[in-house]
């Protein structure tokens, strides 16, 4: 990493950021929602496209000096559009949360139903919860899982969606390990007249390298982060597999006719709810969508989900409880209920030896989201150092290890010892 300008110019920063690439590759990431992008996405973030003003669209700039940021921004979404094989991208929303809002503002009013998935049961804030926007602004009611295998219950999300008649129904979550069925949600949508928005901010890499399903065509609309499984930098996403006419007949001024809901996806986003557009991160986009186009990448999502099966194997082995038996994903959450400890507690004790991941709720979980009875773990970012099966089955055996001797120093240094020896073996930015 080059940082010598804020070496000379900000010590303070400087060591802050130090600190943290060492911190990176010194211990072992497990939280399922984060990645290592590449050196040319990092690059990309860090060019001078910061400096530039944008608000609009390409073509249709509030600003002047656009022509490159239009280049960038032009590249970003026909690259997206590629990768998922649809009609319409939105490439600017700074987050997978405004990527939500600007979808909401665009398909609900204020106060209008909507169902998604419940949180504890693998859902995401901006899907209802009364803490965030969307639990404040529209009528949210929640699906969950069944208490049998933790697989979306159907029939439940069909009887609620027959009586509370939402507006829209949003499937995908952000700690749900197995494949999401958009085929079977969009039955129930259509039944109830309701649109389909499809949440994919976790599997969008594995969809786009073909591991997953798709959300098109059963669903209308789509929105991602881009620095998960996809592996691009900080952001946010929107898709439209076909763009339609939008049936609450907003005209468009000028020339009286029904507008798209492309065209009022993109107002949403700005100026809806944003400013101008962050054109470094688009340019990082661009750069990891073309990254994703590769087959370097579809190996990549391959070694994922293949080392979260190993994982899955190695825990189950060691007589761990999976939260639905095991995993599709990249995602593997482990029910601790049997094992005497609580997340919080779980994560505190492996963060002690460097293995990072982050407490989650189960489904049905009796303590309280900030102790929870759960750990999530995810493999993008030990996949992206190199990591394969044989390491996955050393990490499960490492936590396990931490797990069932709390406290005890001795083991905690040997268990150290090991970490060491893995991040020396899979080097981290080191090219
Ligand atoms: C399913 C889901 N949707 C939306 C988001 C929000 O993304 P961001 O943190 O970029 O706002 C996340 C982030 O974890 C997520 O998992």
């Amino acid at each position: 990493m080059n940082l010598e300008n804020i070496k000379r110019d900000d010590i303070d920063v400087y060591n802050i950021i130090e600190s943290e690439l060492f911190r990176q590759r010194n211990t072992l990431e497990l939280i399922a929602s984060e990645n290592f992008t590449s050196k040319s996405v990092l690059e990309a973030v860090g060019s001078v496209l910061t400096n530039k003003y944008a608000e609009g669209y390409p073509g249709r700039r509030y600003y002047g000096g656009c022509e490159h940021v239009d280049e960038v921004e032009n590249l970003a979404k026909d690259r997206l559009k590629k990768l998922f094989k649809c009609e319409y991208a939105n490439v600017q929303p700074h987050s997978g949360s405004q990527a939500n809002m600007g979808v909401f503002l665009t398909f609900l009013n204020q106060n209008d139903t909507v169902l998604g998935l419940d949180l504890a049961h693998g859902g995401h804030l901006t899907h209802g919860s009364k803490v965030n926007f969307s639990g404040k602004i529209y009528n949210f009611y929640s699906y969950g899982v069944s208490k049998e295998n933790h697989r979306v219950d159907f029939d439940q999300v069909a009887k609620i969606a027959k009586k509370i008649k939402p507006k829209l129904i949003i499937c995908g979550g952000s700690a749900y390990p197995r494949f999401i069925e958009f085929e079977k949600f969009k039955e129930i949508a259509d039944s109830v007249n309701a649109y389909l928005m499809a949440d994919v901010a976790h599997p969008s890499g594995l969809i786009a390298s073909g591991l997953h399903p798709s959300p098109f065509p059963h669903c209308d609309v789509a929105t991602s982060t881009t620095h998960k499984t996809l592996r691009g930098p900080r952001g946010g996403i929107i898709l439209l597999g076909k763009d339609f006419k939008n049936k609450w007949g907003k005209i468009a001024p000028k020339s009286g006719r029904i507008k798209n809901v492309s065209e009022l996806l993109d107002s949403s986003v700005m100026p809806g709810i944003q400013g101008g557009p962050l054109m470094h991160v688009i340019a990082g986009k661009a750069v990891a969508f073309k990254e994703a186009l590769s087959n370097e990448f579809k190996s990549y999502c391959q070694n994922i989900v293949s080392n979260a099966k190993a994982l899955e194997q190695a825990f189950l082995s060691l007589d761990y409880d999976l939260v639905s038996g095991g995993t599709d994903t990249h995602i593997v959450l482990i029910d601790l209920t049997k094992n005497n400890i609580s997340g919080k507690k779980a994560e505190f004790e492996l963060e002690k030896v460097g293995i990072t991941t982050n407490k989650n709720m189960i489904p049905f979980d009796e303590r309280s989201p900030l102790v929870t009875s759960g750990i999530r773990l995810g493999t993008p970012s030990l996949t992206s150092r190199g990591m394969g099966n044989d390491e996955m089955k050393i990490v499960a055996k490492l936590i396990d290890e931490i797990l069932t001797n709390k406290g005890n120093e001795y083991k905690y240094e040997k268990v150290k010892n090991h970490i060491a020896e893995l991040c020396n073996s899979f080097p981290l930015y080191n090219k």
